[in-house]
């Protein structure tokens, strides 16, 4: 198989995170807590040892702000459910997953906020309009860093300060950017920074991690056990326990921290320019193809290693999807990519399109089987 579909999960992994994995199952799989047995400590050290390097790889507060979660739509959700009050305003944009935008969505419908979309601009969102947007009673600016679906890469750092100034959170949604772009949490005045594990970290399915910076401070929406302070009657009050109920992903955490240290070795531009460089060939063979056009402005120095592709109308993203699965073994996904607005506004909905995102390991020839096999069906229909 062509994996070509690492904006959804990355495949494969780099060969030390599946050795911390196995390695880790079969010796210190306990469940972890401070005041237990040498192999929960073990376990509870895996955790603080891999706060301690997102803390480091990120420039963070400190190691106690990282908060494990299910995957980045659990940090995003405890983000915006734990900080928003009835009566808030909160802005957002056009580019977001449904993972920002439905639990937003579903706030405004029960009238607890006001909700500002902000349009973006070719795959680009100007922070300006943001400031424009911003009222007394916002509370937080909830935006995605790079396009799931374009790839394009929002200017966060010039929006934080314009957000902070205004005295409202940030919340930064890394999902496509977090292990690819360069993120540093001391220069750039980001509240909330939510991240799945098992993207560009390259830790497995079942992992990710909420920063949740010193002026923020959102209310638990998962209370229970924390491995230490049993004799309290509710969540404790300290970070990150206090949201941290339950017996977490720790052999995910062990392969994820793995990833972070095969990341921060190869060098995040490292691996963007690899991934970009490949979507290039593609840009250049689809601007000059007959009936197939990329979307979202392309720039190579503001873009991650995914890129929408617009079909030839005489078949649809699924069809292609699905040849190219069944005949050719490359996997790509068609589709929404489970963010409507911006199809919607590309004039792209209800079909979507067809989104290709290489990795680190995609080499120039699997690209060139991708593009022979594109060239041959659609020969075959124009
Ligand atoms: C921009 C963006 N945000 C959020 C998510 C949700 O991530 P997860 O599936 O880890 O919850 C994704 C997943 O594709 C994404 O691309």
């Amino acid at each position: 198989m062509i994996y070509l579909d690492n904006a959804a999960t990355s495949f494969p992994k780099p060969e030390p995170v599946y050795q911390a994995l196995d390695k880790f199952a079969r010796t210190s799989l306990a469940n972890p807590g401070r005041a237990g047995h040498r192999m929960a400590v073990a376990a509870e050290r895996t955790l603080d040892d891999t706060r301690h390097a997102l803390n480091q790889f990120f420039r963070g507060e400190s190691p106690d702000r990282w908060i494990f979660t299910l995957n980045c739509t659990d940090g995003l959700n405890l983000a915006i459910k734990g900080t928003v009050k009835p009566g808030d305003h909160v802005i957002t944009s056009d580019l977001e997953h449904n993972s920002i935008s439905r639990p937003l969505r579903a706030l405004e419908k029960a009238g607890v906020i006001t909700l500002t979309r902000l349009a973006s601009d070719d795959g680009y969102l100007d922070p300006e309009a943001v400031r424009k947007a911003l009222t007394p009673k916002t509370a937080l600016v909830a935006l995605t860093h790079a396009s799931n679906v374009l790839g394009t890469v929002q200017p966060i750092e010039a929006i934080a300060p314009i957000v902070r100034e205004a005295g409202a959170l940030f919340l930064v949604d890394a999902a496509q950017s977090a292990g690819v772009i360069a993120i540093d949490l001391r220069a750039t005045p980001i509240d909330f920074l939510a991240f799945p594990g098992h993207k560009s970290l390259y830790g497995p399915t079942g992992t990710g991690a909420l920063y949740v910076g010193p002026r923020a401070n959102p209310r638990p929406w998962r209370e229970g056990g924390t491995g230490g302070d049993s004799s309290s009657e509710t969540q404790p009050t300290l970070f990150p326990y206090i949201l941290e109920g339950g017996t977490p992903n720790v052999l995910g955490v062990a392969g994820l921290a793995a990833g972070i240290a095969w990341v921060a070795n190869r060098g995040v531009e490292e691996i963007r320019r690899h991934e970009v460089a490949l979507l290039q060939r593609v840009v250049d063979w689809a601007e000059g193809t007959e009936g197939w056009r990329i979307t979202g402005r392309w720039n190579p120095a503001t873009h991650v290693g995914a890129l929408s592709l617009v079909v030839p109308e005489a078949l649809t993203p699924q069809d292609l999807g699905s040849i190219l699965d069944t005949s050719f073994e490359i996997a790509v996904r068609p589709g929404l990519h489970c963010a409507p607005y911006i199809h919607r506004a590309l004039g792209t909905f209800p079909d979507g399109t067809l989104r290709v995102s290489p990795g680190p390991f995609t080499t120039d020839e699997e690209i060139t089987t991708f593009l022979n096999a594109l060239t041959e069906i659609t020969a075959g229909v124009l």
